[in-house]
């Protein structure tokens, strides 16, 4: 079914079968095609190649003045072994950093030397991920025990999706954007309950392939808004259509159970390193702000605006079906930091429905507070979490007009010891509080006539 890796894995056991494949041919083979499969069971020699984050820690450093800030935008620049999660801007800012073991005395020796005020969240970073590895479901598991209590490969995903359209015919119909960059398909759903002349709801989600809770929460809105008894969720299911994408980057989603659990943009190759960030290639004031020109850094905004596969897949298949579908919110699904957010990430200038969005993020906000006590911010991309260009949800707004845009940082907090590493048990609570602020949002875009 995804192809691309079929043919490799039936190769693999060929010559797995015939006795004469070495463990060093295997590995190689499998880390130059950078196509192996995600079952474990047929292929071993996979994780030879794995990406290790042993004594690998985690700090977060207050930057206190100007000097601070040039400081460690130099040291970003000059360490492939510290990796910044967003960069070093203004005084006073707070920045999760991860440095690899063979760096770490160099970096405390530094924070000290310069009066850093910092804190160290992790001392191995390694251990969370072997434990989340264990919390991740067989491949094999059949559908009917899909759940949101582990995470899922991708196939698992798929097939899953692939069931529900054969469960409920008239309700759920697989559709596909088309093939990745690897040649994998971009699967999702739309749910139609039958009501005339309704609006719809897009979710992205997964387009940063190692938020692994984004994909967990999209399948589980899938779920809430089919087999769902509440008065209230059906009544919110059945005023839109829902066009639900969970893994729109496949490719890197596939390469954070077989190659690096860290692993963040597409696997497109340029020169001496893979991906772009697809959420900084999306062509709408591409490329101006908060996004690298550098290949091998994790916010790469590509080669030219819209270059990648999955950027054109999507900004295709919204440009055929957004008039057509009355598409009228658009949602994406990312982690950390808590935080709901709408347009625009490339300048502080105000959208023409600033006011709405604040006050329906807000209520999002408080709704999510009101269930689990989970404090989200919200407020415009720009003045929330960082500046940034060529997002999905900019172009949403700002090209198609789609007047309802939001985007989550779904849990943990900003200041998260686990960044993306979420443990499973959270699943369920993060996508339930998401699901019902989602309902929020869908409600009270309603009331203010945004739907009509
Ligand atoms: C760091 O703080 C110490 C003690 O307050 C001070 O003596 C030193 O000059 C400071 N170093 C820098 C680089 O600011
Ligand atoms: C994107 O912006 C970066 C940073 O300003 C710049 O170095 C790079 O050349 C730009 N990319 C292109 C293709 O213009
Ligand atoms: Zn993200």
């Amino acid at each position: 079914m995804l192809s691309g890796w079929i043919p490799l894995q039936l190769l693999l056991l060929v010559l797995l079968a015939s006795g004469r494949v070495l463990q060093s041919e295997a590995a190689s083979f499998c880390t130059k095609a950078d196509q192996c499969a995600v079952g474990e069971e047929v292929n071993p020699a996979a994780s030879v190649a794995q990406a290790r984050y042993d004594h690998t820690r985690i700090y977060l450093v207050q930057l206190a003045s100007e000097e601070h800030v040039r400081f460690f935008q130099a040291l970003e620049l000059a360490s492939d072994s510290c990796s910044f999660m967003g960069h070093a801007r203004v005084p006073g800012q707070k920045l999760t950093i991860m440095v690899t073991g063979s760096k770490v005395a160099d970096f405390d020796d530094l924070v000290h030397s310069y009066n850093v005020t910092h804190r160290v969240l992790n001392y191995n970073f390694q251990a969370l991920i072997d434990a989340n590895y264990l919390e991740v479901a067989p491949e094999t598991t059949p559908a009917d025990q899909f759940d949101w209590k582990r995470y899922h490969p991708l196939e698992s995903i798929y097939n899953w999706l692939e069931n529900l359209a054969k469960q409920h015919p008239s309700v759920v119909t697989l559709v596909d954007l088309g093939s990745s960059t690897q040649g994998l398909p971009i699967k999702g759903v739309r749910l139609a309950f039958g009501r005339e002349n309704v609006p719809s709801v897009f979710v992205e989600s997964g387009i940063h392939a190692r938020e692994w809770i984004a994909p967990a929460t999209a399948t589980y809105i899938i779920d809430q808004l089919l087999n769902s008894k509440d008065p209230e969720i059906r009544e919110v299911a059945r005023s839109q259509n829902w066009l639900i994408f969970p893994t729109v980057n496949p490719d890197g989603y596939r390469y954070t159970f077989v190659g690096d659990r860290m692993w963040r943009k597409n696997r497109a190759l340029f020169g001496i390193c893979r991906g772009v960030d697809l959420n900084r290639n999306f062509p709408f004031h591409w490329n101006v702000t908060g996004a690298s020109g550098d290949p091998c850094r994790y916010d790469y905004s590509g080669p030219s605006a819209g270059s990648e596969v999955e950027t054109q897949r999507i900004v295709q298949y919204l440009e055929q079906h957004s008039q057509a579908e009355k598409i009228k919110t658009f949602i994406s699904l990312h982690s950390y930091s808590q935080m709901i957010m709408f347009p625009y990430g490339h300048t502080p200038d105000r959208v023409e429905n600033y006011q709405d969005l604040k006050e329906i993020g807000q209520l999002a906000a408080q709704r999510i507070k009101d269930i689990s006590g989970r404090i989200y911010k919200s407020g415009s991309i720009y003045e929330t979490i960082y500046p940034s260009s060529g997002g999905s949800k900019d172009w949403a707004h700002g090209h198609l007009k789609i007047p309802i845009t939001f985007s989550y940082e779904l849990r943990g907090p900003s200041d998260s010891e686990d960044l993306f590493i979420l443990s499973a048990r959270e699943i369920e609570p993060t996508a339930s509080e998401a699901f019902a602020s989602l309902q929020t949002i869908v409600q009270e875009a309603g009331k203010r006539g945004y739907y009509n």
